[in-house]
């Protein structure tokens, strides 16, 4: 039993070998018409748990479509309607839904609670996003990134704005994948320093960067997220806009990478705050590569903890 919780808990050969079934998956499903099952149906008698203690869309809907699309069935529950919200310990719901299912995804604000339920149960915990990473989203952005111009390793990535959950997966996978990093962004909300020094401990330049036309030059990829993530408060929205709008990601900053440049935001966006339409809309932008990549690496995912 395998669980997913976090790219740099995963090795570097597993990640490949996710990648490489994501890109099988992937070609298998082109141009197959639209409500035809997967050819291979291994998940024919399984049962996921798919628990969201935040809101959703891409995690919630990439999850069920694709373990449907492999032959198995979902149960979508949100933490509230669960006794998991009303007192019931996290290691007495995890001893109880291995009683009940095959495997648990789970979309949650701690990651302690993340890590308890995997401690505790006896099927794979996949991880859809805790306040600290998000590796299911970073498995589908090098997806993604491999998909249009080849190998990341080697290349220049920078995270533009705040230094959240899903630019700590992004050194995860820096560190595992062997690419370089500058993180843009106010001192104020950098990436935590364990993400940073672990990324350099593997080898790989990690670099901060206040100015972000110096940060963006001769990037490989400008990679940009929301200003204020689902986990921070509202009070603070009008300090944080002030902060992160010199990081806004435009065509003025984009100017500064490379030509053939990519332009990633896991999503939702807002528009026109921390990447303008024009960049999101644009020649450089995959954006919505990766959001449909989210299907493909996590049915790959889900094979590689079940050994299917
Ligand atoms: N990118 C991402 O995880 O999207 P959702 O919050 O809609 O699942």
């Amino acid at each position: 039993m395998r669980h997913f919780l976090d790219i740099n808990a995963t090795s570097p050969d597993d990640l490949t070998q996710i990648l490489a079934e994501a890109d099988r998956i992937k070609a298998a499903r082109a141009g197959q018409k639209r409500g035809m099952a997967d050819a291979e149906q291994v998940l024919a008698g399984h049962m996921v748990a798919l628990i969201f203690e935040k809101p959703s869309t891409r995690t919630r809907v990439s999850f069920d479509v694709g373990v449907r699309q492999m032959g198995g069935q979902t149960m979508v529950l949100s933490g509230s309607e669960m006794q998991l919200g009303h007192g019931e310990t996290i290691a007495d719901t995890a001893r109880v839904l291995s009683r009940y299912v095959d495997l648990i995804m789970i979309r949650t604000f701690e990651e302690g609670v993340l890590h308890e339920l995997a401690e505790y149960a006896d099927v794979p915990v996949i991880n859809g996003l805790t306040n600290r990473s998000h590796p299911c989203q970073i498995m589908a952005d090098i997806m993604t990134y491999q998909e249009h111009r080849g190998s990341i390793q080697g290349k220049k990535v920078v995270w533009s704005g705040d230094g959240n959950n899903v630019c700590a997966s992004f050194l995860h996978a820096a560190g595992q994948f062997g690419f370089d990093m500058v993180f843009t962004g106010p001192p104020t909300l950098d990436p935590e320093a364990v993400f940073v020094e672990d990324a350099r401990a593997k080898g790989v330049n990690v670099t901060i960067e206040r100015d972000p036309v110096a940060a963006v030059k001769d990037a490989d990829l400008v990679v940009t997220d929301t200003w204020i993530s689902m986990h921070d408060s509202q009070s603070a929205r009008e300090r944080r806009h002030n902060q992160l709008r010199p990081y806004q990601v435009n065509e003025g900053l984009m100017k500064h990478a490379k030509p053939d440049a990519l332009f990633m935001h896991c999503l939702p966006a807002h528009r026109e705050e921390e990447a303008t339409s024009a960049v999101m809309d644009g020649p450089h932008s995959v954006i919505f590569d990766e959001a449909e990549n989210r299907l493909h690496a996590q049915k790959a995912i889900m094979r590689w903890c079940l050994g299917l």
